[in-house]
Order: C-alpha cells, then structure tokens, then sequence
C-alpha cells in the first residue's frame, strides 16, 4: 500500500514546522500540502515559513506552495497546528468535505462527539468520531500541559482512583507560538497567567480520564486545581503536581506503577509510539527541560521526585516537550491510532 497524502493546516506555526519535521521519512504518511492565512498563501514554503527548527526544511517540503483555508485540499488527513481564531470553523469546513482533520487546536476538544485522545489512556474514545455528523471526522489531542497531567494521572487513576489533584506549571516560552511572549516580558522573569490554560487543565483530563458509556463519554469524578505560570525556558513544559487518592498508596508503589505502565500504542507498535510512555527518575533533581525533554525522542512523560505529601497523599514532578509529546507528535500518534483500528477506510 503507498503512503497516505496529508496536509499541515498551520504549516508556518511553531507547531505547524514541528508537523512538517516530524512527518519527514513517515512510514505510512507522505506530506502532499501545506497550508497557512493569506500572509503565507501562494508563496513556496521555504520562503513563507520563518523556520525554527534545529534541522533543515526537509527536502519533500521546501518547494510546496502554501495553500489558503480557502483552497480545495486532496489529502486523506489534514493534521492542524492553526491558530484558535479560525480552527474551529475551518476544521469543520474540511471535515464535512470528507477529511479526517487531526487538531491540536482547543476549539473542538470538548465537543461531545469529538475524541479528545491520548492512546495509551483512551484510545476506545477514537469511536467516538463515527457519530460525527461529517463525511470525514474531527479527533483532537490535549492541550500541552494536560497531556503530561492526563499521561501521569491515567495509570494512577485506574489503579488507585484519584479524588482530588493540584498542579502548578511553568511552561515553556514555545508553547505561546512565534514570536510569542516578548523578550522584555520573559527573560528573568515569570508570567503568573496563561490566558485559558487553567479552565483547559481542570477539564480536558476529566474528559480523556472520563468512561465511554452509550456513545458519550462521562467525564472522571475528581477535581483538579490549576495554577499556570510562564518561564524563561525554551522547550518543556514542568508541572508540581499533588494527588489525593481514594485508595491510599505508598509513593514506591505509584512510581512503579507509572514505571512499568505500557499502553496500546507499544503493544500494537505504532511508529511514534515511545518504548517508554513515561520515565520516572529516582535522583532528586530530575525532570529538567534542559536535560529531559529529549527522552524518547521528545516523546516521554518525565515524572521524577514522587513522595508523600503532607496535604494531600502523593506529589511529584511531570515534565515533557510541549510541541512534540504535547503537540505534533501527539496528532501524528492520534493519526496512526486511528488508521491502525481501520476508522480511515470506513
Ligand atoms: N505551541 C504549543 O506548544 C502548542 C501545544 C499544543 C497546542 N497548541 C495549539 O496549536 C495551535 C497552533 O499553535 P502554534 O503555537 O503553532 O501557533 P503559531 O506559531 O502562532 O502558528 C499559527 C498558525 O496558524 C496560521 N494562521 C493564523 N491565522 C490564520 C488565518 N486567519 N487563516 C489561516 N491560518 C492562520 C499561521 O499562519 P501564518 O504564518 O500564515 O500567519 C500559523 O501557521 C494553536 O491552536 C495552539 O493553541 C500549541
């Protein structure tokens, strides 16, 4: 069987470039289009894009003249990295004129018929999409700080049962997008607010946590804190987490728990799959973007400092790279998910 074509909706973007990196050399995808506003419309991609990424434009992508939203796409799937103004709409447009729209973008997560996945936890949830009224689909991965959260919460969650969690993050200055937060606002400083990612971070884990009962999901039963902080760092987003459980559990326990968690995705062996979802450290100092957030090829959870916590029952330390695990690799996992079930030939 040849690759299937697909398009990057939001090619230029911070996460749009990673899409295009990342799908360089896909086994089963081949990059055909590439799509961003009338800024970028018209022009070769090479000249179009403001590139960012430590490698060169690859070769299949260079000379692709950028599309418009307008413009008719002949890709299968169309993975998005468009900015929230105008995913929502054009998600919806692509999807009803038969593509399978794979998005990073917060517009259509919560919507009830849409799967908001991350395989090793919820990949039941991807049949969700059959009942969508499009001739393609609409599946969605989580906000970048939500998937470390949801991916550390899940194991513990089946096992123990979570009641209640707190999290503080410092996030990374490439989750903003380009150019993102000014120089004169960041540097030795951090930025006590995040437009929207608290709301994100109290919901979207309840939803991929939730029960696919009926054709809906029932959001898990818990309550999660927010507290969200920008930091001089460039990638990786940290998170402090704290947990109560509902069954009470030595913190050795939880980290063999997450230690020796594996999910569908490494069982079926999906391309992007990690060998290892999540990574728990035993020194005292890790996770640390800077020395981390390359494990698995930026794929990996990196959960570290697991201990009681004298408030609640367990706390520790979730980090992992926002634009790869927490953004284009996710959507190209979701992507594989969902061709390897067979919903793409439905
Ligand atoms: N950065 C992260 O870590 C991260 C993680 C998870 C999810 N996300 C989500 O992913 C999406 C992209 O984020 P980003 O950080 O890559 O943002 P970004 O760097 O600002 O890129 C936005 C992209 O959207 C395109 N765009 C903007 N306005 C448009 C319009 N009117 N019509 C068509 N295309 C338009 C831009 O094209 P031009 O270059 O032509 O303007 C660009 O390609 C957002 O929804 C964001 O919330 C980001």
């Amino acid at each position: 069987m040849g690759k299937i074509p697909v398009a990057v909706l939001g090619a230029t973007g911070m996460v749009g470039q990673k899409l295009v990196h990342l799908l360089r050399d896909h086994p089963s995808f081949e990059l055909r289009e590439v799509v961003a506003s009338e800024r970028s419309a018209a022009r070769p991609y090479r000249e179009a894009v403001n590139w960012k990424q430590e490698d060169f434009i690859p070769p299949g992508a260079r000379d692709l003249i950028v599309k418009s939203t307008e413009e008719r796409l002949e890709s299968r799937i169309l993975f998005s990295g468009l900015d929230a103004s105008v995913a929502g709409a054009v998600e919806e447009a692509y999807a009803r004129a038969g593509h399978v729209v794979v998005s990073n973008s917060r517009n259509h997560r919560m919507d009830p018929d849409v799967p908001l996945v991350i395989p090793e936890i919820n990949h039941d949830h991807l049949a969700l999409a059959a009942s969508q009224p499009y001739k393609g689909a609409i599946i969605t991965n989580s906000n970048c700080s939500t998937m470390f959260l949801a991916m550390a919460l899940g194991p513990i969650h089946r096992e123990l049962g979570i009641e209640a969690v707190h999290v503080t993050t410092m996030q990374a200055v490439t989750g903003a997008g380009y150019p993102g937060v000014s120089s004169v606002d960041i540097l030795g400083n951090v930025v006590p607010y995040i437009g929207g990612e608290e709301e994100k971070m109290e919901s979207e884990p309840l939803k991929i946590l939730g029960r696919l009962d009926g054709g809906r999901v029932v959001p898990a039963d818990f309550t999660i804190s927010a507290q969200c902080n920008r930091v001089a760092v460039f990638d990786g987003h940290t998170e402090a987490v704290s947990l109560k459980l509902r069954t009470r559990a030595r913190a050795e326990h939880v980290a063999s728990l997450l230690a020796g968690f594996r999910g569908w995705p490494q069982e079926v062996g999906l391309p992007s799959a990690p060998e290892r979802p999540i990574i728990v450290f035993d020194e005292n100092d890790r996770p640390q973007p800077a020395r981390d957030v390359w494990k698995e090829r930026g794929m990996a959870t990196c959960v570290g400092r697991i201990r009681p916590c004298p408030v609640f029952d367990i706390k520790m330390v979730v980090m992992g790279h926002n634009t790869i695990r927490g953004a284009a690799g996710a959507a190209i996992l979701n992507a594989e998910a969902y061709l390897a079930k067979g919903y793409l030939d439905r």
